[in-house]
Order: structure tokens, then C-alpha cells, then sequence
């Protein structure tokens, strides 16, 4: 079991997800060893609510951090849930190839993968020297 699944096991109570009633957590590791935490917050104009992947990216950003060492997500799904296209270029931004990505459900299944398995081909700032 992913030493971040508690963490994102316990924020994923706090989702605001009045309209999917999809209720998801995200917990990272950052270098420093710090844990970060988000969960998915809807809003009634839909296109604006985030996921939690977001939220915990912003976290570990806003108190400094900038680099990712692990991720884990957990939804209350029958397989664990793979992240949106939008979050798996999220972390890449702040996560090497190698960085494992941890997938779980409220029930105890779990997944193991990379950023890199996620989003082969990712577009990067090499693109644009
Ligand atoms: N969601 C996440 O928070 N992370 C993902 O990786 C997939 C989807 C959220 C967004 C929305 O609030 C709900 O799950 C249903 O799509």
C-alpha cells in the first residue's frame, strides 16, 4: 500500500462534488518528504471546478516546492480511476518520467504506474527552444 493513501484516503471527504457525486482525493510526496493534499472541488458553472490532482499541486507549490517524488489518487470507483488528460500534464510539469503514480478506490484495489506510462509524447519545454 502507498504510504499517501491515508492522506488521500481523508481529504478525499472534503470533495465538493455536489454535481458528479464523484468524490476524489490526491496526495503527493514532494522532494523535501512534505505531503500534499487536494481533493476535486466542483462549481455550478461547470468547466470551472478542479481536480484533486490540481489542488494538490497547488499546494505543494504554493509552499515552495516544485518537485513531485510520488502521487496517489483514490476515488470511491470499481478500478481505480486513471487521471484526467488535463491533470497528467499537470504533473508532469513538476514530475520526472519515473515518478510512480499510485491509483486506488475506497475499497482497496490499487495501481501502480509512472508520469511517463501516463502521457507518452508529452509536450515540454524542449518544444519550444
Ligand atoms: N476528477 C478528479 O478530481 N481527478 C481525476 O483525475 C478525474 C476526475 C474529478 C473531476 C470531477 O469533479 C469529477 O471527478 C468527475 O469527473
Amino acid at each position: 500500500m502507498s504510504d499517501l493513501l491515508p492522506s488521500a484516503l481523508a481529504v478525499r471527504e472534503n470533495a465538493h462534488a455536489p454535481y458528479s457525486k464523484f468524490q476524489v482525493g490526491a496526495a503527493l510526496r514532494a522532494s523535501s518528504g512534505a505531503i500534499y493534499v487536494g481533493c476535486n472541488v466542483e462549481n455550478v458553472a461547470y468547466p470551472e471546478g478542479t481536480c484533486a490532482e490540481a489542488g494538490a499541486i497547488a499546494a505543494m507549490v504554493a509552499a515552495g516546492e516544485r518537485e513531485i517524488a510520488e502521487i496517489c489518487v483514490v476515488a470511491g470507483s470499481p478500478t481505480p480511476i486513471p487521471p484526467c488528460g488535463g491533470c497528467r500534464q499537470k504533473i508532469a510539469e513538476f514530475a520526472a518520467g519515473g515518478v510512480p503514480v499510485i491509483l486506488a478506490t475506497t475499497s482497496g484495489a490499487q495501481e501502480k504506474t509512472t508520469v511517463a506510462a501516463l502521457l507518452p509524447g508529452a509536450f515540454d519545454a524542449g518544444h519550444m527552444a
